[in-house]
């Protein structure tokens, strides 16, 4: 069960020089650390990333050369925080192939921008209009829903999935009515690893006159996104799961929605002119930018993407799809290990039960193993009560992990047994 790092690098699989995953495990200062005495396995992706020098640098920095606020100072070390800042938006806006800068919005994260639309997009909804989500969703966008349903009178309606944790396109077409105003759906499943045909949907969403949210948390990290391709009216995100710091995310939001769209907080920035009588607001995405933001946690996305895009997305998604494939495999040949997610489409994401072990118990095994995975609901319950479990065993694939680490796992695993044998 012990694996030393040189083995860890030794067992690697055969790579082009381009994506080299022994030398780019080199950028991330975490992975060199022990646990419990063990070289770290870090398989909890889904929950948050670890991050590559190059993102800490960018923060580091920040604060140490030219810490100041953004936008409003005339001096020289504000007019450099606020180009970082925005030369950071312009890196999202060409990430996700957003058509115009004022289209990204910076927020803490995708719970905040699904919150951010509930707040004033969801103003227009009335009492018996419909909002349609999956049964697969985060609960970051269940409840902005719920408790939007409660203040509009609006209903909450929710597409089923089937036993391979797939979204049931004939039950979410059916679903669609005159009365469906807003679809959000998820791109990615937390939970599951499914991917969802989020083009599809939106295609279909737009046909009943519906505007579209896509959570893409955990897409992001693992897909190419093209947000126009997509044609999605929003599109959430966080920092913290693509390499980037923890609360900064972004909501990608088309021009006229966002432009029609009140205000949701008020504050500092959001404003052109004040008085007692009257405000006006910012031009967009300023206008949903209230108070001083995470500064250097932008910048800090902003190095995330630099790093991620110098490897090119779609090699990360190989490297990716070969881990899961050979994940999946090796859970094939596990006695009383069951997947809970087999969805043809899947991102890096392995979930599953160990026959007559609780979930939580695995992770404590696991941990002391050096190996981190996740343990639990994972902030889905509606979807852990479809597949009648209680919790699941997660392990997610990040673009650092290797096959050994998936061997150390699968080891670890093996410990399990024994210990509840
Ligand atoms: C699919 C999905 N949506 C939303 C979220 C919420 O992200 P955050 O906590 O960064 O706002 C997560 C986080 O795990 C997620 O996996």
């Amino acid at each position: 069960m012990k694996i030393a790092s040189n083995e860890l690098q030794a067992l690697q699989p055969a790579r082009p020089l381009a994506f080299d995953v022994g030398r780019l495990r080199g950028d991330f200062p975490i992975l060199a650390r022990r646990v419990h005495g063990q070289p770290l396995v870090y398989l909890d992706n889904a929950a948050t990333s670890q991050k590559p020098r190059a993102v800490v640098d960018a923060e580091a920095r920040y604060y140490a050369e030219y810490n100041a606020n953004i936008h409003r100072g005339l001096h020289c070390l504000s007019e450099e925080a606020t180009a970082a800042y925005e030369a950071a938006r312009d890196r999202v806006q060409r990430f996700v192939n957003a058509a115009r800068r004022e289209e990204i919005v910076f927020v803490r994260g995708t719970t905040e921008a699904i919150n951010l639309v509930a707040a004033s997009y969801g103003q227009r909804l009335r009492p018996g209009d419909e909002i349609l989500i999956s049964a697969m969703e985060h609960h970051s966008n269940i409840v902005p829903w719920q408790l939007l349903c409660e203040r509009s009178g609006a209903r909450l309606c929710v597409a089923p999935i089937d036993d391979a944790g797939q979204l049931r396109l004939d039950e979410f077409e059916r679903l669609l009515g005159p009365r469906t105003r807003l679809v959000a759906v998820t791109h990615v499943s937390n939970a599951l690893g499914s991917i969802n045909p989020v083009a599809e949907l939106v295609a279909l969403a737009h046909a009943h006159g519906a505007a579209v949210l896509v959570d893409g948390a955990q897409a992001v990290p693992h897909l190419k996104v093209d947000v126009q391709a997509l044609d999605c009216d929003f599109y959430a995100f966080s920092g913290h799961k693509l390499y980037g710091p923890t609360g900064v995310g972004v909501l990608y939001g088309k021009a006229a929605l966002l432009d029609a769209m009140p205000p949701w907080q008020g504050g500092g920035d959001m404003i052109r002119q004040v008085s007692f009588a009257r405000t006006t607001y910012n031009d967009l995405p300023y206008k949903f930018e209230a108070g001083t933001p995470n500064i250097a946690g932008g910048i800090g996305l902003g190095a995330a993407i630099d790093y991620v895009d110098a490897l090119g997305l779609d090699a990360v998604a190989a490297h990716e799809r070969d881990l899961l494939a050979y994940a999946t495999a090796r859970a094939a040949d596990t006695p009383g290990l069951r997947l809970i997610g087999t969805a043809a489409a899947k991102a890096g994401i392995l979930s599953f039960v160990v026959d007559g072990v609780h979930a939580h118990d695995v992770g404590t095994i696991l941990d002391r193993a050096g190996v981190a995975v996740r343990s639990g609901h994972h902030c889905a319950m509606p979807v852990m009560e479809r597949f009648g479990v209680p919790a699941t065993v997660r392990a997610s694939f990040a673009l650092y992990n290797t096959r050994a680490e998936v061997d150390a796992l699968f080891a670890a695993l093996a410990r399990v047994r024994e210990v509840f044998a």
